[in-house]
């Protein structure tokens, strides 16, 4: 066979390939609802999570990325149901992975990504991040709760615990200090805040402090002040004027 007659049949079984290939991903995208993951430029980044409930078959989630946690941390779903995946960073670039689907974004700063996913069976999901993040990064985690309809109705119904609508809750919330601050006492990123008032807290620098007022106030101006053994000195500067660093310190003051 001559050099040319080779070539030639060398392009037509590539070219051959290459459109089977894409007639494969065609019929994957349209009969087996195999989503694409899409790159949204004309939505601007939320900074708040979110969970919108069009009706029982489609929701929609606002997944905010922050160091380290998804804003919601939990999200129930009815089975059957199809979900639309909004994600953004509100800081680094982080990665989401929930396992046991095909939805694998990341979430990068300043734009916002998309996938769907329809969820069958009641099951639960594990959402992680797989982008090395920093100090929090093997924590970042949050899940998603596919339950009967059943179930999902009486989630919906169910009243919001009262922590939720306490003021100086919220604004922890809205300043980011629950992401590695705990008020039930569990471990986290940081040390917990139930029961901080009056504790005896031990130093990196060996010395050990009793936390009253004037430690927890110099905490939260300058947390890198007196750093609590076995924590990194990870905690950025607050932003709060002087009504806000009062009702939090006087809230401090209530988590016996
Ligand atoms: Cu976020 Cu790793």
């Amino acid at each position: 066979m001559s050099a040319l007659r080779l070539e030639r049949r060398i392009v037509i079984i590539s070219t051959l390939f290459v459109l089977v290939l894409f007639g494969l991903a065609t019929l994957a995208v349209s009969m087996f609802h195999v989503g694409l993951p899409t790159c949204l430029t004309d939505i601007k980044p939320f900074l708040k999570g979110e969970v919108i409930t069009h009706s029982p078959d489609h929701l929609e989630v606002h997944y905010v990325s922050k160091m380290w946690a998804f804003d919601p941390e939990e999200v129930v779903v009815p089975a059957g149901a199809t979900v639309d995946f909004y994600v953004s960073a509100r800081d680094v670039t982080h990665g989401l992975i929930l396992i046991g689907t095909n939805m694998n974004l990341m979430a990068v700063p300043g734009v916002v990504n998309y996938a769907r996913v329809k969820f069958d069976k009641p099951r639960d999901y594990t959402l992680l991040c797989h982008e090395f993040c920093g100090t929090g990064h093997e924590r970042m985690a949050a899940k998603v709760r596919v339950v009967d309809r059943a179930t999902f109705e009486a989630h919906q119904q169910a009243p919001k615990p009262p922590k939720e609508t306490d003021p100086t809750y919220k604004l922890l919330d809205a300043k980011d200090c629950l992401t590695c601050h705990s008020i039930d006492g569990s471990e986290s990123i940081g040390p917990t805040l139930k029961g901080i008032l009056g504790r005896s807290v031990k130093l990196k620098s060996g010395a050990t402090v009793t936390a009253d007022e004037a430690y927890l106030r110099e905490s939260i101006v300058n947390p890198s002040a007196q750093i609590v053994d076995g924590f990194d000195d990870v905690m950025p500067k607050a932003e709060l004027t002087d009504a806000e660093l009062r009702q939090i310190l006087d809230y401090l003051k209530t988590l016996k």
